[in-house]
């Protein structure tokens, strides 16, 4: 028997890769493709810079003799994994493929990932993962289940260090959906990705409620009720342009620094405008969109959890080129008050924030915490907590502008510079006190008011005068809470200039494991 000649091994080779590449089939394929979805190796082509992707493993096969599977091995074993860059910036990723036993998880699939997952960590690169996926493939048992504990095992150590990106595409159920919830984004595509833990069928024989799998699970459910996913798009291009978006304002990494992007946009621009939006008459409300448009390098903000906790917003944008996180009270939704949700939202951004060396920039206008007993019950004293622990613990640039509201916890919880923050800025209108002026005087000057001739009249002149006294940003600027009061219009270079000054912060905690954050 001769040698094999490089031509035939070459041939060979090629042989392989095509069987590769054809995943689980022609007619899986027409399948996938017959939901309007996209295969895994399609996906990463639209997401990763042209020719950037790097595939690994793509040999790979199970090991599994149950139920026949030894009979079936398919190349690749439902997953495509490797590296690539976007926009010239390297990251690693995995995409699950659904034409392979259904994108179902098994011991080797999971060991794909896990060495994707291991390798970003040690180059210091994002990683972003691709679900489409029947779960635990169910032929490899606990070598299946052993394999989602190795990557939520990493999801968690990765956490902080290295962003992570999920985006689903496909099915994402039972345990399988706490790798997603590990991670910092979760991307879905609206009437193709689905997240539960326990699914239509099951809920049906259980608790004998029925519901459709999109209305409990999908994008919108996720987006707007439960507040587990960040970002929703109709389809999977708009979805590839979030992740890319997203990815352009952070680091690579925890010790690295957020790209700069240049722009024409003048840090020193004063825009008169913002004196008028927010309205003189404290009980109006305002879009504090409007704000964030006038200030922001190019009016560009990019906003995360857009559509759950409207009452406060978070996101992205850049001022004089730098990457900033952005948290403002947005007076248009419940006037802008802290509720468990808005704490939930806030506060893990900020955190995100914090890790990822982003100054944050808070912009204040809230009359306090949203009364009722079903946010008391609900536990906003521990989930409000939160956002005391995420302000006081970040170590990056906190610069602060009041805009009007600033009352009582609400006030310190936004933060404040007892807090933290290292600049503080407030706008003529703003009005930091312990109360609104209305529930301020009705206390401090309550018997005056009852033993008034006319109450009402003496309530409303108690009024005025506790917001001439006190609804101000005065008093706080004379103690120093306030570094500095602004006209409206000096707001985006007085950010600029705060960031410049802080850009060298150096901040240090005391020594210990970790902290443990109220829940
Ligand atoms: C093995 C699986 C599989 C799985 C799907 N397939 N899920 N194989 N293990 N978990 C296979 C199917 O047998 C089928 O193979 C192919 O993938 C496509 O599946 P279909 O059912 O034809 O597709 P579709 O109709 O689109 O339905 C998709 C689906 C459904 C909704 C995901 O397949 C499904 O309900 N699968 C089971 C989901 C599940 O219960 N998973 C376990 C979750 S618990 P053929 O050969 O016929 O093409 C879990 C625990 C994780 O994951 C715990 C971590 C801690």
């Amino acid at each position: 028997m001769g040698f094999r000649t490089i031509e035939e091994l070459c041939a060979e080779l090629e042989e392989k890769r095509a069987a590769a590449l054809a995943g689980g089939g022609q007619e899986a394929v027409l399948k996938q493709k017959g939901k309007g979805k996209g295969t895994a190796r399609e996906r990463i082509a639209k997401l990763l810079d042209p020719d950037s992707f790097v595939e690994l493993d793509e040999f790979v096969t199970h090991r599994c003799n149950n139920f026949g599977l030894d009979e079936k091995k398919i190349l690749g074993d439902g997953v495509v994994t490797g590296w690539g860059t976007i926009d010239g910036r390297k990251v690693f990723i995995f995409s699950q493929d659904f034409t392979v036993f259904g994108g179902s998880l098994g011991e080797k699939h999971a060991e794909k990932i896990c060495k994707v997952m291991d390798m970003a960590m040690q180059m210091g690169c994002p990683i972003i993962g691709i679900y489409d996926s029947g779960g635990a493939r169910i032929q490899e048992g606990t070598d299946a289940l052993n394999g989602y504990g190795k990557i939520f095992k990493r999801n968690t150590l990765a956490s902080g260090v290295i962003p992570q990106f999920s985006i689903i595409m496909g099915p994402t159920a039972g345990g399988a959906v706490y790798s997603p919830a590990l991670t910092d984004f979760i991307f879905m595509v609206d009437n193709e990705g689905f997240m539960h833990i326990t699914g239509p069928e099951v809920i049906k024989a259980v608790t004998g409620e029925a519901i459709e799998r999109e209305e409990l699970g999908g994008a919108k459910a996720h987006n707007t009720i439960s507040g587990v996913a960040h970002f929703e798009a109709k389809d999977e291009d708009e979805c590839f342009e979030q992740v890319r978006k997203v990815f352009s304002y952070l680091p690579l990494n925890n010790l690295d620094d957020a790209p700069f992007k240049a722009t024409s946009d003048s840090p020193n621009r004063a825009d008169l405008a913002l004196r008028e939006i927010v309205p003189h008459n404290p009980n109006m409300s305002y879009d504090v969109h409007e704000i964030l448009k006038l200030v922001l390098d190019d009016g560009i903000f990019t906003e995360v959890q857009e559509d759950f906790a409207k009452n406060i917003l978070t996101g992205y944008g850049r001022i004089g080129g730098r990457s900033v996180g952005i948290v403002a009270n947005n007076a248009d939704v419940m006037a802008g008050c802290l509720d468990i949700n808005a704490s939930d939202k806030a506060s893990r951004f900020v955190r995100h924030c914090d890790a990822f060396n982003l100054p944050i920039v808070t912009f204040v206008d809230v009359p306090g915490y949203l009364p009722g007993a079903d946010q008391e019950h609900g536990g906003i004293i521990r989930r409000g907590a939160k956002l005391l622990y995420a302000y006081s613990e970040a170590t990056v640039p906190l610069i602060t502008v009041i805009m009007r509201k600033a009352y009582g916890g609400a006030y310190l919880a936004m933060s404040s510079k007892a807090l933290g923050a290292d600049v503080v800025y407030a706008w003529p209108q703003a009005e930091i006190a312990v109360l609104g002026a209305e529930g301020a005087a009705s206390i401090v000057f309550k018997k005056e008011i009852n033993d008034a001739e006319d109450p009402s009249a003496k309530r409303l002149e108690k009024i005025e005068e506790y917001r001439q006294a006190f609804a101000n940003p005065y008093r706080a600027a004379e103690r120093g809470y306030v570094d500095r009061v602004i006209m409206p219009e000096e707001t985006r270079r007085s950010i600029f200039m705060a960031l410049e000054g802080m850009e060298s912060k150096r901040d240090t905690r005391p020594s210990k494991k970790h902290g443990v954050i109220p829940h």
